[in-house]
């Protein structure tokens, strides 16, 4: 262990005061302020109201274009229904620790939004972590502002370079699905500041994200309470005035609920239109004098950059003169674009990559992995469980995309492994709760004798408005005509295989559903658009009858309607066949394992359990996979575990299984990176961005259920792994988790030699100090060591988390090999947030900055003594 302390020789002074953070943001720009004025109020109202789903208001007379927008965090999905690249979901990315494959992930998400004709991509999400329930953890970086910052700012830097405007989201303290558009997050203003604002706040003074997302959510801080659509004080006096944001402020879609304090609280456009608060009551509100017009101005103007910074509008200076400022960035984007096009290796190459560097391998207590390949001998290998059949690429709700092509581990194992390999696939357990899709070529229309669906539109008095045969059926009726109050669904279901049938229809709304005349479901409750925001129109519980021989289901299912979503109905038909039961299929998987050289157990969660739109009540796994891990495990001790899910599971079992690896949602190359992990082409060097619970009980914040409407971020600053911290400080007594926060072990061995801290490399803005940190491969492999450096506060300050990361990087070392990393740690790992004096300042006395392989596993200790009054690395940012 090595301890050294280089005394800052020249620190600046610097009085406490909240710095106006300097952006690229310019002075409103004279060709689009002359553009402003030729519009009519009209006008200006039409270009703040989304035009349709994904599209802003054109004005062919400016020559201004519609801005196309598009989810997600995982991909671009494209407004037309296309086929996307599925990247891994954003935990995954995070794990690697890597902002050289973040920047690369920004420049595929650049290209794939030109590939699909998108402006704006609706990502990154980075809320934080808060709980490890949370339905949209997935979809969030970290549990960490800092690491979620720094990914963050290289994705959407990389992407914007190119041309392609990210909107980052949600602003802010958006950590809960639970009544996701009622609840208020009340938060103290350090809290705020240190960890929730300090993603948006990096990313705002690095990058200027093109767009920033309002949050559905409220936020009671600083004394005022209000929807994030309508907050003043974090809209318009911070965002866009202490920090000079430039960009659009967006509504989530459907969160816009009023107009003048809409108006007022600094939203500057309403997704989607037309309809909606604004797109019903902008016009009138400013006819009638409640809004003025020149309310609108800012808005507009902003909507103006945000086109030019796309391209979609141009201006008569485009193409000319030095370079500079907003009117050439259109131009720019789309040379940067071309060069980088050409550089560029395919998707599947840079995905499969991604997912194969984020596995964080947990333990590895018998070395199985990589497997030892001899090409002269083939393996046996059995692999189980339900994600390996059906892998979960992707989680459910608003990320998802249609992918251009999917992989699966039994293919890429089979062509990877020595020739006569065994690969032996069986799922050995259940993990969905719903049966799977009803083959709807088992269906005869009861009125026409054709394959399919008998589909009637009912008027709200029952009489019918239209009817014909469906031949195809996805589990929606999208486009439905507006004046149909409910559909009724019609079939005769073929279940020729002898034995017990499940049969269902999952829905929402008001519905009755028969099987064989017999009522199998009804429910009275009307749903209307809080249904989509609630996500249960995805993933509706199916209501199961058992049945044989052919069966006739008639259900008669209500219309829904929500702004931009237009009106449909959900029906998610669903059929399970007879066939083996639970027992059989694990006694199965048993039997496989103990034939197998090595078994390999993909588990995981599905769509029904990480989603947007809800919560988890728990942390288990669903089904009975737990019961598979341990069976198969005790058949043989050559056993690794994938963990397939995006957000903490418990693993009862940890200790019983000698390989855990952590497989997240993969994307589109789950097969191919597993395969290359395994045989040993790409090192598993993630790391966990987040920290692994052991059991339920110890979870520090184990619900994000509102209470009378309130989420109440208690634990303040002390996220994740900094309340486990806590109490590991608090005594032998104090929970530990399965696998602390930084944790991986990759597939060779590290020392550490030596940390020398220096500072003040102000050129390098944000870093201010650095820590160059030796270590050495001891292994016999090449490998990825992550080094993580952690901040610990002087005694008697201001309370702080008793720890917490300031700086990150990837070292890449030869077998036996060392190399000196420079860990950047920002002058802001060591400030606090001061409410009286509204801004920042770095409390005196001797920090420690602590470089190890996790939180919990810290090798070497630096010091570094701030004298009263003094700012380490003041004038760098
Ligand atoms: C989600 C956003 C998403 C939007 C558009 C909302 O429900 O909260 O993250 O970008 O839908 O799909």
């Amino acid at each position: 262990m090595s301890s050294q302390a280089i005394t800052p020789q020249a620190i600046t002074p610097r009085a406490i005061a909240a710095e106006a953070i300097t952006t690229q943001a310019t002075a409103p720009e004279p060709e689009l302020l002359r553009l402003l004025d030729e519009l009519s109020a009209e006008e200006k109202v039409s270009l703040v109201v989304g035009a349709s789903m994904w599209a802003t208001t054109a004005l062919p007379r400016l020559g201004l274009e519609p801005v196309v927008m598009s989810d997600g965090p995982v991909g671009v999905r494209g407004p037309d229904g296309g086929t996307s690249a599925m990247f891994p979901a954003p935990s995954a990315l995070a794990a690697t620790w890597d902002l050289d494959l973040a920047r690369r992930s920004g420049a595929l998400f650049a290209a794939e939004a030109k590939r699909h004709g998108v402006d704006v991509v609706l990502a990154p999400q980075v809320n934080l972590q808060r709980t490890p329930v949370g339905g949209r953890h997935f979809e969030c970086y970290s549990e960490d502002p800092h690491l979620t910052a720094e990914i963050a700012v290289a994705l959407v830097g990389a992407a914007q370079e190119r041309g392609v405007g990210m909107c980052v989201k949600h602003y802010v303290a958006n950590d809960s699905e639970t009544e996701r558009t009622r609840y208020l997050a009340r938060l103290d203003e350090r809290t705020l500041r240190e960890a929730y604002l300090a993603p948006f706040e990096r990313l705002v003074r690095d990058v200027v994200p093109w767009s920033v997302m309002g949050a559905y959510n409220g936020a009671e801080t600083g004394g005022v309470a209000a929807r994030l659509l309508e907050h003043r004080p974090l809209v318009v006096d911070l965002l866009k005035e202490e920090w000079g944001y430039d960009g659009l402020f967006v509504s989530d879609w459907v969160a816009t609920q009023s107009v003048a304090p809409a108006v007022r609280g600094g939203l500057d456009l309403q997704m989607p239109g037309p309809d909606g608060a604004w797109g019903d009551g902008l016009l009138d509100a400013v006819r009638s004098g409640e809004v003025a017009e020149s309310e609108l101005d800012d808005k507009v103007l902003r909507l103006l950059r945000l086109a030019h910074r796309t391209g979609r509008l141009t201006l008569p200076d485009d193409g000319a003169g030095d370079g500079t400022g907003v009117a050439a960035a259109g131009v720019h984007a789309a040379i940067d674009l071309a060069a980088a096009t050409i550089a560029e290796p395919p998707a599947e190459q840079l995905l499969r990559e991604l997912a194969a560097r984020s596995v964080v391998v947990l333990k590895d207590d018998a070395g199985l992995v990589p497997f030892t390949l001899d090409r002269a001998r083939p393996l046996r290998v059995a692999l189980l469980g339900p994600a390996a059949v059906e892998p979960f690429f992707q989680g459910g709700g608003s990320s998802f995309v249609h992918p251009d092509r999917l992989t699966y581990p039994a293919d890429e194992l089979r062509a990877a492994l020595p020739q006569g390999s065994e690969v032996t696939l069986l799922a050995g357990a259940r993990a969905l709760r719903n049966p799977p899709e009803l083959d709807v070529d088992r269906c005869t229309d009861p009125a026409t004798g054709e394959t399919g669906l008998r589909v009637t539109l009912l008027a709200a008095d029952g009489s019918t408005l239209e009817e014909y045969t469906a031949h195809e059926w996805t589990g929606w009726l999208h486009d439905v005509r507006p004046d149909a109050d409910a559909v009724r669904l019609r079939a005769h279901v073929r279940l020729d295989e002898p034995g017990d049938h499940e049969l269902g229809v999952g829905t929402v709304g008001v519905h009755r559903v028969h099987v064989d005349g017999a009522r199998v479901a009804a429910g009275g409750l009307r749903v209307d658009e809080d249904i989509v925001l609630s996500s249960g129109h995805n993933h509706p519980i199916a209501e199961v009858a058992t049945a044989a021989g052919t069966a006739v289901l008639d259900a008669t299912l209500q219309v829904v309607h929500a702004v931009g979503y237009g009106h449909f109905v959900r029906a998610a038909l669903v059929h399970r066949l007879p066939g083996p039961s639970v027992q059989d299929e694990l006694a199965g998987a048993v039997a496989a394992a103990a034939a197998a050289d090595v078994v390999v157990v993909l588990v995981g969660t599905t769509a029904e359990v990480e989603s947007e739109g809800y919560d988890r009540p728990d942390l288990d796994l669903p089904g009975n996979q737990d019961e598979l891990v341990r069976r198969v495990a005790a058949a043989n001790p050559r056993t690794v575990v994938v963990v397939n899910a995006g957000a903490p599971v418990l693993l009862p079992w940890l200790s019983d299984v000698p390989t855990v690896l952590w497989g997240w949602l993969p994307g589109q190359e789950a097969g191919t990176a597993l395969a290359d992990v395994l045989t040993g082409v790409t090192e598993p060097s993630g790391r966990l961005p987040w920290t692994l619970p052991a059991c339920f009980e110890d979870v520090p914040v184990p619900h994000a259920r509102p209470v009378d409407g309130v989420v109440d971020y208690a634990e303040g600053t002390d996220i994740g792994y900094r309340a486990w911290e806590r109490r590991r400080e608090g005594g032998p007594e104090g929970a530990v988790p399965a696998a602390p926060f930084g944790h991986g072990l990759g597939w060779t061995t590290w020392e550490y030699e030596d940390a020398v801290l220096a500072w003040g490399e102000a050129h390098d803005a944000p870093a201010s100090l650095t820590v160059y940190v030796t270590v050495r491969n001891t292994g016999r492999r090449a490998g990825r060591e992550v080094v993580q450096v952690y901040v610990e506060a002087p005694a008697g300050g201001p309370s702080r988390p008793v720890r917490w990361l300031g700086g990150f990087a990837v070292a890449d070392v030869p077998a036996m090999g060392s190399a000196t990393v420079r860990v950047p740690v920002p002058a802001r790992a060591l400030q606090v947030w001061d409410p009286q004096a509204k801004g920042w300042a770095t409390p005196p006395g001797t920090y420690r900055l602590r470089t190890g392989r996790s939180v919990a596993d810290l090798r070497l200790t630096n010091e570094l003594t701030v004298r009263p009054g003094e700012e380490p690395g003041a004038g760098a940012r």
